[in-house]
């Protein structure tokens, strides 16, 4: 079975879906790989590591052309389209709630498309859950950016010229991103802060020892797992409980997302001027509409003194990461799918059945 891995071309994109080490575990388990030149640049991969671990470097034409399974990290574009038939199984992220476009687009050609972020959030999926392995890299990467453009720093530090008190970190929504931005935070030595709207979350919360900011719950704010969207009455209460740190914090983490809906309003423009002068807040959800009122995607706003970055879950700064994890995922799934390099197709096994949303022109899910 040929597999080709396409460069990305999405606009500040530097993570490429395969890295040399596993094109070696596939090359090993009898796999044909077929790289797009210069795909892993951006990663620090150059073609020549491909090369040595046994894959061919060729262009994407040839890739279209001869490979059929075809990878990505992003949706496939436009100038994919072009070139896709129905002898082709995509695997990338596809974000098929909000691309019903892009799902229609595939069917027409008569291909077969896997979505990795549609992975069900089981025990015997972990491995290839590439929301997690990416969102665990940005909850580290946004502590970082944030420790970055503040004026103070996170730990307690006891001098001669005087005592620096430790800076306060709240994040809100404690997922796979909250919960490495907790650690990262606490690691550095900040007082963390984190409220979710998943009650299950404060355990977890306190075991990194950062206090848990509990809102009344009504018990039906989340499902499978997932949030639902908030109650007018549950934001108020949010608010209430939430104000006098968001108050008095140095650094803001937002990471809430509500699966294929926009991202819940947490931070309005009137909360943040009453924030410190100085504080920062990285909103992680601003792709997909922003936790904070005022943040605008890849774009730092200044208002009143604090400083809002909208950032995203994909961690395109710690591409080498991000990649070696994202082709980790691959991998699994790629050996979870398949045996003696055929497809199973085994419909009724919950992976297969949740991530596969064209299967030869019939869409599965809509
Ligand atoms: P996510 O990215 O969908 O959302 C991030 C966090 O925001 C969630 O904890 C959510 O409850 C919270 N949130 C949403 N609306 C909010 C609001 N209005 N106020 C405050 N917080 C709000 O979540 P993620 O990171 O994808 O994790 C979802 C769940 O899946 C978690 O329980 C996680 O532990 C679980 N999980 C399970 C896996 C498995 O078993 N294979 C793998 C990865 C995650």
């Amino acid at each position: 079975m040929k597999i080709g891995i396409l460069k990305e071309l999405k606009q500040g994109e530097k993570r490429v879906s395969l890295s040399p080490l596993i094109a070696k575990k596939l090359i090993e388990n009898k796999f044909e790989i077929l790289i797009e030149k210069n795909a892993g640049i951006n990663s620090l991969y150059e073609n020549s590591e491909y090369e040595n671990a046994g894959a061919t470097i060729t262009s994407k034409e040839n890739i279209f052309k001869s490979a059929q399974v075809l990878i990505k990290i992003n949706p496939f574009d436009d100038e994919d389209l072009k070139f896709i038939n129905k002898q082709h199984i995509l695997i990338s992220q596809l974000y098929y709630k909000s691309n019903p476009e892009l799902i229609k687009a595939i069917s027409e050609k008569g291909a077969t498309a896997f979505s990795m972020d549609a992975m069900p959030r089981i025990s015997k999926a972990q491995d290839m859950d590439v929301l997690s392995s990416q969102n665990n890299l940005a909850g580290y990467k946004a502590v970082i950016l944030g420790a970055s453009e503040m004026t103070k720093i996170f730990p307690l530090m006891m001098t001669a010229a005087g005592t620096i008190t430790p800076s306060k970190v709240l994040i809100y929504g404690v997922g796979v991103a909250g919960l490495q931005a907790i650690a990262t935070a606490r690691r550095l030595g900040a007082v963390v802060e984190a409220t979710d709207i998943r009650t299950e979350t404060k355990e977890q919360t306190e075991s990194l020892g950062a206090k848990f900011i509990s809102v009344e719950n009504t018990g039906e704010e989340s499902e499978g797992g997932y949030a639902k969207e908030a109650s007018e009455d549950y934001v108020k209460r949010q608010k209430e409980a939430v104000n006098k740190s968001l108050f008095q914090a140095d650094l803001v983490i937002t990471t809430a997302n509500i699966p294929g809906r926009k991202a819940p309003t947490l931070i309005t423009e009137e909360q943040v001027k009453q924030m410190k002068k100085g504080a920062v807040i990285i909103d992680l959800a601003a792709a997909q509409g922003g936790n904070c009122e005022v943040s605008k995607l890849h774009e730092t706003v200044v208002l009143n003194g604090v400083k809002v970055l909208g950032t995203t879950m994909s961690p395109e700064s710690v591409s080498t990461n991000a990649s070696e994890l994202y082709a980790k995922n691959v991998y699994n799934f790629i050996t979870h799918l398949t045996e003696e390099l055929k497809f199973k197709w085994d419909l009724e096994e919950e992976i297969t059945y949740e991530t596969l949303i064209v299967k030869d022109g019939i869409q599965c899910k809509k």
